[in-house]
């Protein structure tokens, strides 16, 4: 039961009996903007007109994220969970409509335990992406994990929503390789896999944040690496032949060796291929001339960086001259707007196409990045109604569009973000469809938003958004939602709607 008029007051000394008074930052103390802007990325959601939480809970144990729930359903208090707040929507920290709601923030749950003798860990929700990463090198220079790009992203979320970064085609997701977790459901009780029962666990993996519970940590299956990797940028102008080496890439990325990833940058009128090979040079070079002409033929061996996988961490997801040691930085300093959304190809563009898109939509003054992440070998290779996550056989790559902006106000970023509205409805015959595809962590509210119809979110309505992120599996995700969280108490505009027995 959750009443449908929210007691404040009541929550808030509902709380104060089982967590301490510094780690729940109410509306009206001064911790409060500091706390809530601390892992916000996305400066659009930090204007004044932005639904904020009515407080921020930062529990330091399960007890106090256990109380926080029990509380909340008590007073009729929705909690949104956050993690790395990386949240392309923000929907971990603001609302779109009117709702009084708090936020969980795991940012002191942040422990990883590493296993080397069985390649495992246990990593809390809170941590980074940054830190898993400097653990795991810490114990062994040849265990890695199979997650995002950005170290500051929240291990919470990510693995939530599925995950994927250059070791994607060697070894699935961030979430294929989830072993066990930790969920406080809507009842506030602590499950672990073997009592959250299979659909849910399932769910979990995959399904998208804030819809099953909160997840306090996961244990994870660490993967081999070779001590010694190889990574290359190599930009191609259009000038220069980008758009053969592009058509071509289309071709290749997805079917080249397994150790081998290579992603494209399109920004204004260049192509920068990005790759990373688990091997030296030397077994690259030729790997790259013979399946890989249009590019290999323009590489030698002065454009490999021979490095460890930890190296190759700020090599990919920091700016030049980052360090090992700076994965650990948690801090959001960031100043941008951002407007994200993706699509997934799985039949390759034509040449002319490219060269369209390179005239018309890269080359404007408001245009932003497109970002192309191959798909094929072991993210391929996983059953589609394995996992939640429903972008595997057949597709060959993962479109993702970008574009910041660093003014706000009035009119800001209005160009920016017309341009990823006009540019994703140009896109549309020449990228899957039925249902058109989406990779839910670029999370974007144009797909479409959920409807609550006698308090409980419509499972019909949310069928718009919810087959274009999990196509089939959006059904079963429903069914999971329904014996874990029947009365849709985590709920957000993107989350999964129950469905119950029988319908
Ligand atoms: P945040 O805390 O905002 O949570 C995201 C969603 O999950 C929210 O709905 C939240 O309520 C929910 N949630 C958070 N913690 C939870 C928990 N413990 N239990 C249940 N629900 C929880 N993706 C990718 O696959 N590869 C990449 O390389 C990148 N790169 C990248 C770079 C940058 C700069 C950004 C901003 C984002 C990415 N992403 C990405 C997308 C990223 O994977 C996505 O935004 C994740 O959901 C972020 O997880 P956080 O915990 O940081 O977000």
């Amino acid at each position: 039961f959750i009443p449908s008029h929210a007691s404040p007051d009541d929550f808030f000394q509902c709380l104060s009996a089982s967590i301490p008074c510094q780690l729940v930052h109410a509306q009206s103390s001064p911790s409060f903007t500091s706390v809530l802007v601390s892992s916000i990325r996305n400066q659009r959601f930090t204007a004044p007109a932005t639904v904020r939480p009515l407080g921020i809970i930062a529990p330091t144990n399960a007890s106090h994220v256990q109380a926080a729930v029990v509380c909340g359903r008590r007073h009729g208090v929705r909690l949104r969970v956050r993690s790395g707040g990386h949240d392309y929507e923000g929907l971990s920290y603001r609302s779109l409509r009117p709702e009084a709601f708090a936020v969980v923030d795991l940012s002191n749950l942040r422990g990883v335990r590493i296993d080397k003798q069985n390649s495992t860990a246990w990593v809390d929700s809170g941590a980074t992406l940054g830190e898993l990463y400097y653990a795991i090198a810490q114990a062994s220079n040849q265990l890695a994990f199979p997650a995002g790009l950005c170290p500051t992203i929240g291990v919470g979320g990510h693995f939530s929503g599925g995950g994927f970064g250059t070791l994607l085609r060697k070894y699935g997701l961030a979430a294929d390789n989830v072993l066990d977790a930790v969920l406080v459901d809507a009842q506030g009780r602590l499950l672990d896999k073997n009592a959250m029962g299979d659909d849910v666990f399932w769910a979990i993996r995959g399904g998208g944040g804030e819809s099953f519970g909160i997840v306090l940590s996961w244990q994870v299956r660490l993967v081999p690496i070779p001590p010694t990797v190889t990574a290359f940028r190599i930009p191609v102008s259009v000038d220069e032949g980008a758009m053969d080496v592009l058509t071509r890439w289309q071709e290749v990325a997805p079917v080249l060796p397994d150790d081998l990833f290579i992603r494209v940058l399109l920004q204004n009128q260049t192509a920068t291929f990005e790759a990373l090979y688990l091997g030296t040079c030397d077994p690259l070079l030729p790997v790259m001339r013979c399946r890989f002409r249009e590019l290999g033929m323009r590489m030698n061996r002065t454009h490999c960086q021979e490095m460890t996988w930890i190296q190759s961490v700020p090599y990919f997801g920091m700016g030049a001259g980052a360090t090992v040691e700076d994965v650990l930085n948690r801090t959001a300093a960031t100043s941008a707007y951002t407007k994200m959304t993706s699509d997934y190809v799985r039949q390759a563009i034509r040449r002319d196409a490219w060269e369209n898109i390179f005239a018309t939509w890269l080359a404007r003054p408001d245009a932003g990045i497109m970002i192309l992440d191959p798909y094929g070998a072991a993210i391929s290779g996983v059953p589609e109604p394995a996992t939640p996550f429903p972008h595997r056989a057949g597709v060959l790559y993962n479109i993702q569009y970008v574009n910041l902006w660093f003014a706000g106000g009035d009119g800001g970023g209005a160009a920016q973000m017309k341009w990823v509205r006009d540019f994703y409805a140009f896109m549309e015959p020449y990228v899957a469809s039925s249902p058109r595809e989406a990779y839910f962590n670029y999370r974007d509210l144009d797909l479409g938003e959920n409807a609550v119809v006698g308090n409980v979110s419509s499972y019909e309505a949310g069928k718009v958004w919810g087959e274009k992120y999990f196509r089939d599996n959006y059904r079963r995700l429903a069914m999971a939602k329904a014996q874990i969280d029947p009365d849709d108490y985590f709920r957000n505009e993107q989350s999964i709607p129950p469905l119950g027995p029988g319908k």
